[in-house]
């Protein structure tokens, strides 16, 4: 049988990893600035992650939501004390596409309205409602294109208060920062505008934090830095550090019914082991305040780069050229056997290691870019 030929591959079989890097069948090492698309956050194969997983699978892997799992709410609480977002309830799911579908779900249920507002170079998904409110038409099938979506530039005020106005408007989404897109990130007064608009209208203001969760940015949630309280945040990627899981944290103005989000496989077992494994990294390495250090650190380095304006926050970072950086990163891995990022801006180099990473990383990646170019 042959695989459905969806992705164009780079000729490369990493078979084993640990911490920042992966090895090959030769046993080349290459250095993982990409973290698997911004998912490994605790560094590859990490032993306390890996031991966890081990005990939990000779207890049990799997039941279904039909019986009690302490261990998801062992990991709402962990969530709450590490957000502090103590006071919002925890639905859990998969993946970041089913995430962000059942929040935009949620907020019809919840206003009863059914239009969408998403942003110019939005990603969320490839799930009905998700990929409606994804700037990408090549990805949308005409079944997906009967969802109602409104695209709208970041930091345009008026345009957003028009389209809360219509009254129709059940959810406004957005990306603290853009991942796909090419890291670019709404004006602070243009993000608590945006919560004020959405109270007044009565519309659902959802964060998408997919990528930018789980203390890539900085702070817990990339919204953080805006002191907001998105009515539903989504969150999935680095929260398992590549064991599938995501989820959704719910303010309590929305309120639960029976019936309303429902899911075979979100919040098992071994699901919120890797979850609750990966918040006892973070919280024992500190690696909030590491991602914040060597973000300092790459904009040292970086800004000794000649032409290339930096993007991105925390450690979702980027460099964006005036030349299209396909070729670079081809190099990149060939040459240099370094793995990097691109976006749908297609100058721009996305840097998404796992928060582990080192100095020494980033000076072995300004090196290798120096040299290329
Ligand atoms: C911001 C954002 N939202 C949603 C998604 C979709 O997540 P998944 O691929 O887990 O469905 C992504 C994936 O890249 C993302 O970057």
């Amino acid at each position: 049988m042959k695989l459905f030929d969806v992705y164009p591959l780079y000729n490369v079989c990493p078979v084993r990893a640990k911490d920042v890097y992966v090895y090959d069948e030769a046993g080349t090492e290459y250095l993982d600035l990409y973290g698997g698309h911004a998912v490994i956050s605790v560094g590859h194969s990490h032993p306390h992650y890996i031991n966890r997983l081990k005990d939990q699978l000779h207890k049990i892997a799997f039941y279904s939501n039909a019986v009690e799992n302490p261990l998801q709410q062992k990991l709402a609480d962990e969530i709450g004390e590490q957000s502090c977002l103590h006071e919002y309830q925890l639905f859990l799911c998969s993946s970041g596409a089913e995430a962000n579908e059942n929040a935009l779900k949620l907020a019809s249920f919840h206003t009863g309205k059914k239009r969408v507002v998403a942003f110019k170079n939005a990603f969320h998904g490839r799930t009905s409602a998700a990929v409606a409110a994804t700037d990408n038409l090549n990805i949308n099938a005409p079944l997906n294109q009967q969802q109602q979506v409104t695209f709208i530039p970041f930091n345009n005020e008026e345009m957003l208060k028009n389209e809360l106005k219509k009254g129709d408007v059940c959810a406004v989404i957005f990306e603290p920062i853009q991942g796909v897109g090419g890291l670019d990130q709404p004006e602070d007064d243009f993000v608590i505008k945006m919560e004020q608009l959405c109270h007044q209208y009565e519309t659902a203001l959802i964060a998408d934090e997919v990528q930018s969760g789980f203390s890539r940015s900085g702070t817990f949630f990339a919204f953080q830095k805006n002191n907001i309280k998105p009515h539903i945040i989504t969150m999935a990627k680095g929260m398992g550090n590549g064991f599938p899981i995501g989820g959704i944290l719910v303010h309590p103005d929305v309120r639960p019914k029976y019936g309303m989000l429902g899911t075979t496989f979100g919040g098992n077992h071994m699901a919120c082991t890797a979850s609750l494994a990966v918040l006892e990294i973070l919280k024992k390495n500190k690696l909030q305040k590491h991602a914040r250090e060597m973000e300092a650190y790459f904009r040292s380095k970086a800004e000794k780069i000649k032409g290339a304006k930096i993007k991105g926050r925390g450690l979702m970072l980027g460099l964006e050229f005036d030349f299209e950086v396909g070729p670079l990163r081809k190099r990149l891995i060939y040459e240099k056997q370094i793995f990097t990022g691109g976006s749908s801006n297609k100058n721009v180099l996305r840097i998404l290691p796992p928060l582990t990473v080192q100095k020494v990383h980033f000076d072995q990646l300004f090196d290798a870019v120096k040299d290329i170019l």
